[in-house]
């Protein structure tokens, strides 16, 4: 017998899809999601829920209650698009020249607003259960932390989540299935930057020269001694230069050389070590040839680590809905989520939801122009999530609130 979320999930699917495609037609940018916002309050509002807006700017809150004691299940989901130009051809394709829904938040999105439908319309499902569900619609996930922002303002507050969950797509994940880890899924995600000052000169009397290009080459090669040797191999750590610019002619060494790129690691020590050990080597490289350099960092969204009781919960709702077999353990990766900010506070836990589908040519990765997800995911997410609160609501104590 098909698992009654999951059936009343397949039955709205068509309007998923709508929904889904509204929002991929119409990006907004990190901050700007206005449209996003206002669709998203409007139909919370219309399910009868307790709507929030303006927290973080442009995020928004939903509050299903029982109207009995309990605890409360946050569930979040993102709403911002990429800067990058569509280059698929479909019939939903961005409409926002240079926005694109790259990410699949326009898919988050739709899934919880599926959850949140299914719940409101479905009260049988917390019968004699209390607590409350919350909605959390976040703005700016890409790069400018309104996760942190919305837990700023307050998200986490009144009622008190105890306990929160999200859901990211992946497409290498085939579709109809869903992904899951406890312990550290995701990385911090740090920003550096590096100047080197040398001196200018002729390129034809090197030796009136501090060559910054040729300091910056072994500052690249230094840095990548850093991973391999100062970090123990079962650990995981990146240093990706992702940038170098220097001079502006055949004939003329430059005074200066800058670079940029990203520090990923896993574990607090690891990354505080690595950005000491990047600073040393930066600094020391540049003073045997007699240059300078200055090293920034810029701390990014830190590791996620998902809780084993909030993983827990997941993994039963998601058993339930999609059976033993379509529920995977996933493997470490190295990039980064602001919903590590909730998870910073609460006992949370992120999955993935597949969106993967071959025949269909839905194979292209996060953040590309020709992003796609099979949309025969989208019931999967909105019933594992509403299925992950009835589980909750019913049995707090089973995932140690
Ligand atoms: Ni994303």
């Amino acid at each position: 017998m098909p698992n009654p979320v999951r059936a009343a999930a397949e039955a709205i699917k068509p309007w998923l899809v709508e929904t889904r495609r509204a929002i991929h037609m119409q990006p907004e940018l990190g901050y700007e999601e206005h449209e996003t916002a206002r669709r998203v309050a409007a139909a919370l509002a219309e399910w009868g829920l307790e709507v929030r807006t303006g927290i973080a700017r442009t995020g928004v809150v939903g509050v299903l209650r029982t109207g009995r004691p309990g605890p409360t299940l946050g569930i979040r989901a993102d709403m911002d698009a990429l800067p990058i130009e569509e280059a698929n051809e479909v019939p939903y394709r961005s409409r926002a020249a240079g926005k694109m829904h790259a990410c699949g938040h326009d898919a988050h999105t739709a899934m919880l607003l599926g959850a949140a439908r299914l719940l409101a319309q479905n009260p049988q499902w917390l019968e004699g259960c209390g607590g409350s569900v919350k909605f959390i619609f976040q703005p700016a996930e890409e790069g400018r932390a309104g996760g942190r922002l919305m837990v700023e303002e307050g998200v986490l507050e009144d009622p008190r989540v105890d306990l929160a969950i999200a859901a990211h797509v992946l497409p290498s994940l085939p579709a109809g299935t869903v992904g899951t880890r406890s312990g550290p899924v995701l990385a911090a995600s740090d920003k550096f930057n590096i100047k080197v000052r040398g001196k200018g000169s002729h390129a034809a009397q090197p030796h009136l020269s501090r060559d910054p290009i040729l300091v910056a080459a072994h500052i690249i090669t230094a840095l990548q001694a850093i991973v391999s040797r100062n970090v123990e191999p079962f650990d995981a750590a990146v240093v990706s230069v992702t940038r170098l610019e220097a001079g502006t002619a055949y004939n003329i060494i430059p005074e200066e050389a800058s670079l940029m790129g990203t520090l990923r690691t896993h574990r607090a020590e690891t990354r505080q070590a690595l950005k000491r050990r990047m600073e040393e080597t930066i600094r020391g490289v540049a003073s045997a040839f007699g240059a300078e350099a200055a090293f920034e960092f810029i701390p990014g969204y830190p590791p996620l680590v998902n809780s084993a009781q909030a993983t827990g919960l997941i993994e039963r709702a998601a058993r339930g809905v999609l059976g033993e077999e379509k529920v995977v353990e996933m493997p470490l990766s190295m990039g980064g989520e602001d919903f590590a900010y909730i998870a910073l506070e609460r006992p949370a836990a992120m999955f993935r939801v597949g969106v993967r589908n071959e025949a269909r040519g839905i194979v292209h990765g996060l953040h590309s122009n020709r992003f796609d997800l099979d949309e025969d995911a989208l019931p999967v997410g909105s019933a594992v999530f509403a299925q992950a609160a009835c589980a909750f609501l019913r049995d707090p104590r089973a995932f140690g609130v």
